[in-house]
């Protein structure tokens, strides 16, 4: 059945799935925010993504912000494609005019700290600002393992469609799966989200290891992977940590484990993560990664205000933590990237 699908922020990811949305059989209207001023330009020039290698796929619709109202006209949903850094404008300019009958899939990923330590998802954090406007609205969300470029190129992807509303999530699943895009659909919206957002913090952390190779044996070393698995399994030990204290289902948890993976492989919190663990100090990793969206920084602190919170609570033991507190060291306190490997170890013997 063929639908239309509104995509709001034309940044990479946003980009990438007019490709599956397409491909699928669907009509596809792809709206720059403000800041995407170029890049709808550029689309509407040559019909490519300036960061892609491969053009749009024939057909998708590209409109600056001015003209979204007129873009979601008719539209069956709309996905948001915004950033961290683009939340509260989605909010008040996107879904405070929105139809509250309108189905909304986000991509963005992160979390937001409340005072008493709580980690909430965007989507919660929508309906919560929506309701004091008066509006009541679910939004629900994607995540999982996937980069933008290699959606663009058709590698196989499984990610998980997430809401409280079954039939919106299956409906926009049936949409947007491809023989390349797989989806499995959850009503666990705070585990999902709590998943893949976590899983920028670590990799952050896991990162800091590529850059101590680098520091120690130079960076054509070739291979050195130990430290990285002994950060890897940490991570996911903390992940799984917090997850729980989330209310995670294990297929989330899992999911974000898959997207930890992906993110230490490649993109910018690899890179950041390289920068420090090679010695640089933030304001230089910072000044070389100029213009990069870096929100693994913003989610990092975040995850660590939540854990020292937690903890002068009573609600965690901070030593379960040494990753991202090391992490927040780094950070926000010049510590060096070496990691406190000895705090990683276990005992179980009897
Ligand atoms: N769910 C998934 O499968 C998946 C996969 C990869 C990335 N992501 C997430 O998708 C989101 C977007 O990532 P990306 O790679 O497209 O990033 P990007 O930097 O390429 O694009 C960012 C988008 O957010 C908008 N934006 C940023 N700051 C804004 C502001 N202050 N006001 C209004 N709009 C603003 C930009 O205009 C742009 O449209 C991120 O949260 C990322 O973690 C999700």
């Amino acid at each position: 059945m063929k639908r239309t699908i509104t995509i709001i922020g034309s940044g990479m990811m946003g980009s990438a799935l007019a490709f599956p949305a397409f491909e699928n059989g669907n009509e596809v209207r792809l709206v720059g925010t403000p800041l995407d001023k170029e890049i709808i330009e550029e689309c509407k020039r040559s019909g490519k993504h300036p960061k892609f290698d491969r053009p749009f796929p024939k057909g998708v619709e590209y409109f600056q912000f001015e003209d979204w109202q007129e873009a979601v006209k008719g539209a069956d949903f709309v996905i948001g494609g915004v950033s961290s850094f683009g939340v509260d404008w989605f909010l008040n300019e996107v879904l405070a005019y929105l139809d509250p009958a309108m189905p909304v899939l986000s991509v963005t990923k992160g979390l937001i700290n409340l005072e008493d330590g709580t980690l909430i998802s965007y989507p919660a954090y929508w309906k919560t600002e929506l309701l004091k406007k008066g509006i009541r609205r679910e939004v629900n969300a994607i995540g999982g393992p996937c980069t933008s470029y290699e959606l663009v190129f058709h590698d196989q992807t499984e990610v998980a469609f997430c809401g409280k509303d079954t039939a919106a999530i299956k409906m926009m699943k049936e949409a947007m799966q491809t023989s390349y895009y797989h989806i499995s659909t959850t009503n666990d919206v705070i585990g999902l989200e709590s998943a893949v957002a976590l899983k920028n913090a670590y990799a952050l952390g896991i990162a800091l290891t590529i850059g101590l190779v680098n520091r120690q044996h130079g960076a054509e070393a070739g291979l050195h992977y130990n430290s990285q698995a002994g950060a890897f399994y940490q991570a996911t030990k903390e992940m799984t940590k917090l997850l729980r204290l989330q209310g995670a289902d294990e297929d989330s948890t899992v999911l974000g484990i898959g997207d930890l993976y992906v993110t230490v492989y490649g993109g910018r919190t690899r890179k950041i993560g390289i920068l420090l663990g090679e010695g640089k100090t933030y304001e230089e990793a910072l000044d070389i990664l100029a213009g990069v969206t870096l929100e693994s920084l913003v989610v990092a602190r975040r995850v660590a205000k939540a854990i020292y919170r937690k903890a002068e609570l009573g609600m965690v033991d901070l030593t379960d933590f040494p990753l991202m507190t090391h992490v927040n060291d780094v950070l926000d306190h010049g510590k060096d990237a070496e990691l406190p490997w000895d705090s990683f170890t276990f005992d179980n013997t009897k």
